[in-house]
């Protein structure tokens, strides 16, 4: 009989929360009725033509060639995803925004095993929530993510406005030498401050792609910052546009433009954009944070104008978020720091060999009684308010799985109330987010800037 090593046992846990997760809510009978065929997401190291005739080695993603596909999924409608691993170290996935069962969340150790080597995991939800979210393994983070394993999700709602055109933009940059090949993905020195830049900036795996929509049309663009380091300030150059939601949530009570908007990894944005009339001409999607403001994909007016506007754009239906109950919510207080201790650290899933970051003076994971103790325990229905402060000269996209917050205040000016998962936090800001512990597991919290999520600046909470 062959030993019972821990890697047969966590073979054996993954086929049980496989099954578990195709069970929930239903027996065995309604579930073989209802699944759909899973999708097969095959993780691959492919050579890709990203920025040069040459192509670039040690590219990773799922499927054979080219970017991870855009999954598109039904709000309340089931989905199911195999992801089979074909690379040479263990992986997962993490569907970036999801409410959805705390198994399914791809987190590994916390609530699932690595998917190993010629292994598969089952994946299987339903997406409560309609809008634009992202998928990305939650192993050796840095590097899988750094190397290309970063897709977007396009959650539809059936009742959704009818648009003209709709384009999707996966934004992201990669670190390369003057050869097109990887360089080291990080610098210490610069994990200890914002983190480190890539050197080519593409949208969908290309340099300043240009996409054709309708003159005069009205045209949904979902972006995707699924960058490891980069905040980005979006303009519009060429034609009007509103934000009509963010993080996968409508804006509410109305679109805004997009002025001075400034969004992390991990964020979302969505424009209505009403194309010029112009055939011929372009509108420019920039980035203008950088002292080098970037074109990341421009936009070509094509026909003769359908003469729409901007004000024919309705309000999306917002997605059934609780709102918290804030009179009666405890708070939950979360200081961001630096942390003294450059040690080594020995967090679960990949380490970058140091601790730079702090959560309540904690680096993950912590020299504590208890490592691994959540951050704070919630019960299961309850609201509570995150009074979250950012001692630290750095802005850190700060990003909790499994449950969406509104933002409630801010010390830096009056807040719009967006439902979110990720909320920027200034350096200096202290920022009230409130929710409803409606999601029971061990959620992980941390920031988006994956070099600080792996030198410390990561932890959980657990709901039950
Ligand atoms: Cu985008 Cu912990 O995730
Ligand atoms: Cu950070």
């Amino acid at each position: 009989m062959a030993p019972i090593t821990r890697r047969s046992l966590l073979k054996a846990s993954a086929a049980t929360a496989g099954a578990f997760g195709l069970g929930i809510g239903g027996n065995l009978v309604a579930t073989a009725l209802s699944a759909p065929e899973p999708r097969i997401l095959k993780t691959a190291k492919i050579q890709a033509a990203l920025t040069d005739p040459v192509p670039t080695r040690d590219v990773l993603t799922w499927g054979d060639s080219g970017m991870p596909p855009v999954l598109r999924m039904k709000k309340g409608e089931p989905f199911a995803a195999r992801l089979v691993n074909g690379i040479d170290e263990p992986t997962t996935i993490h569907w970036h925004g999801m409410r959805i069962p705390n198994k399914m969340d791809g987190v590994p150790f916390l609530v699932q095993p690595y998917v190993y080597t010629g292994d598969h995991f089952d994946y299987a939800f339903t997406p409560p929530d309609a809008g634009t979210f992202w998928y990305h393994p939650h192993c050796n983070t840095l590097i899988q993510m750094g190397h290309g394993l970063t897709g977007v999700i396009v959650v539809e709602n059936p009742d959704d406005p009818q648009f003209d055109a709709e384009i999707v933009l996966n934004l992201r940059d990669w670190r390369f030498g003057d050869d097109a090949q990887f360089i080291a993905q990080f610098r210490p020195r610069d994990a200890a401050k914002s983190g480190t830049y890539g050197t080519v900036r593409t949208a969908n795996w290309k340099v300043q792609p240009q996409y054709d929509a309708p003159a005069g049309g009205l045209l949904r663009l979902r972006t995707a910052i699924t960058d490891v380091t980069r905040i980005h300030s979006f303009r519009l150059e060429g034609a009007q546009a509103l934000v009509i939601a963010i993080d996968g949530n409508p804006v509410a009570p109305t679109h805004f433009p997009l002025d001075l908007l400034q969004l992390g990894p991990g964020q979302r944005m969505e424009l209505a954009i009403c194309m010029p009339d112009d055939e011929g001409a372009v509108v420019s999607l920039r980035d203008v944070r950088p002292s080098k403001p970037a074109t990341l994909a421009t936009f070509r007016a094509v026909g003769t104008s359908l003469k729409r506007d901007l004000r024919d754009v309705p309000a999306l239906e917002p997605n059934p978020v609780l709102p918290p109950d804030v009179a009666s919510a405890e708070h939950i207080p979360l200081v961001l720091s630096a942390t003294a201790e450059h040690a080594a650290s020995n967090p679960i899933c990949g380490s970058l060999g140091y601790s730079f970051w702090a959560i309540n003076k904690v680096p993950w994971t912590g020299d504590t009684p208890d490592p691994t103790a959540p951050l704070a325990e919630l019960k299961l229905g309850r609201s509570y308010v995150i009074d979250m402060q950012n001692v630290t000269p750095h802005a850190h996209p700060m990003h909790l799985h499994g449950l969406s917050f509104t933002v409630l205040s801010s010390s830096t000016g009056p807040v719009r109330p967006l439902v979110s998962d990720t909320y920027l936090i200034q350096p200096d800001e202290r920022v009230q987010l409130g929710l409803v512990a409606d999601n029971p597991g061990d959620w992980l919290f941390h920031c988006h800037i994956i070099e600080h999520q792996k030198a410390g600046m990561t932890s959980y909470l657990r709901v039950s």
